[in-house]
């Protein structure tokens, strides 16, 4: 109070005596009660012994979830031992999965069913006829840019059911290569007479170790086409080192665009991923809108005509095909 006042010119100073009397004709609002200094209880000597059996249960409580906490603790690590052991469980099932493992794939029995080429234990979908208006567009797209009419050279990679190397066939090419590496499609190939046609190259085996022999023999393409089983993107970051050398300068390289197809969104974004990495080999591509069968679609699913019917996945969900063509820019 009288620090706040001391830069005030009107205040008067009253002395000990004065200041009694002043206090004593306060108002009762102002009077002020003695402030209580609390003071902290520093020792809890003052505890009755129920209040320490309190305690004590307290403490022993505490120790308990301390404990308890503890095992909790060495549960999750055993937890994370099973979570290991899902991990490696979902990892051996994607190695025994042949559509996603080729050496697992090249070892499966495979049969050709009610216009598909399916795995025989699983049904899983690995060519379908319902494919064959795509199959049409690409080898339109192989026969575009033809160099010289006289010396015509198609490679297509992956016969399956063989519907392109058929159309491919019939335009007559100088040189018609097919790549194939499962037993049971080279069986076929073979019972239907493709090793004997004048003008068709069967390379047998799988097209990372064919192709490459072509390449140092100096073979040069109007035309390449891919449609494999059980690969992925990676892989086909491998044959674009493969394809900058054995296409023509004219040539169109085509594949079969299933990449991320079973869901539009991400159709979408592999479409321009394909994009850039072709253009860092100097090839630009270009996209054909095709409208994909209604019999592919999800909501055709319980429909009798579904193409999904008797197939283990649907591999295709998008209402538009990308048809892709790609050359050097
Ligand atoms: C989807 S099918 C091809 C269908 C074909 N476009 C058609 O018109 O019938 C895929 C084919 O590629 C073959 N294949 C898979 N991986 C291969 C590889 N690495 N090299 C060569 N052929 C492979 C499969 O055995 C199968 O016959």
């Amino acid at each position: 109070m009288l620090l706040r006042k001391l830069n005030d010119p009107n205040v008067e100073f009253l002395d000990d005596d004065e200041m009694e009397v002043y206090e004593n004709n306060l108002p009762e609002e102002y009077k002020q009660e003695p402030e209580q200094e609390e003071i902290p209880d520093l020792v809890d000597d003052s505890k009755t012994s129920e209040e320490k059996v309190e305690k004590d249960e307290k403490v022993e409580k505490d120790e308990k979830v301390e404990k308890d906490e503890k095992v909790e603790s060495k549960e999750i690590g055993s937890s994370e031992k099973t979570f290991e052991q899902k991990v490696n469980e979902m990892k051996e099932e994607l190695i025994n999965d042949p559509s996603n493992t080729t050496s697992t794939y090249l070892k499966t029995k495979l049969e050709y069913k009610d216009g598909a080429l399916v795995t025989e234990e699983r049904g899983d979908g690995v060519m379908m006829q319902w494919e064959d208006k795509l199959m049409q567009a690409a080898s339109d797209s192989l026969f575009k840019s033809i160099d010289d009419p006289k010396d015509v050279n198609i490679v297509n990679i992956g016969f399956g059911m063989g519907i392109i190397d058929t159309i491919i066939n019939s335009k007559n090419p100088t040189k018609h290569y097919i790549c194939e590496a499962h037993p049971d499609v080279l069986k076929k190939m073979e019972e239907d007479g493709w090793f004997e046609k004048p003008n068709v190259v069967v390379l047998k085996g799988k097209w990372q170790d064919t192709l490459p022999d072509l390449l140092n023999q100096g073979v040069f393409f109007d035309g390449i086409y891919y449609d494999t089983y059980s690969e992925h993107y990676e892989d086909m970051l491998e044959l674009f080192d493969l394809i900058v050398g054995l296409l023509k300068p004219t040539g169109i390289f085509s594949f079969f665009n299933g990449l991320g197809a079973d869901r539009l969104v991400v159709y979408e974004v592999y479409k321009k991923i394909v994009d850039i990495d072709l253009s860092n080999y100097g090839l630009e591509i270009s996209f054909t809108e095709i409208k994909a069968p209604e019999t592919t679609l999800e909501e055709n699913d319980g429909e009798e005509n579904s193409v999904w019917k008797d197939i283990k996945r649907a591999y295709w969900r998008c209402p538009v095909y990308y048809h892709p063509e790609a050359r050097f820019a």
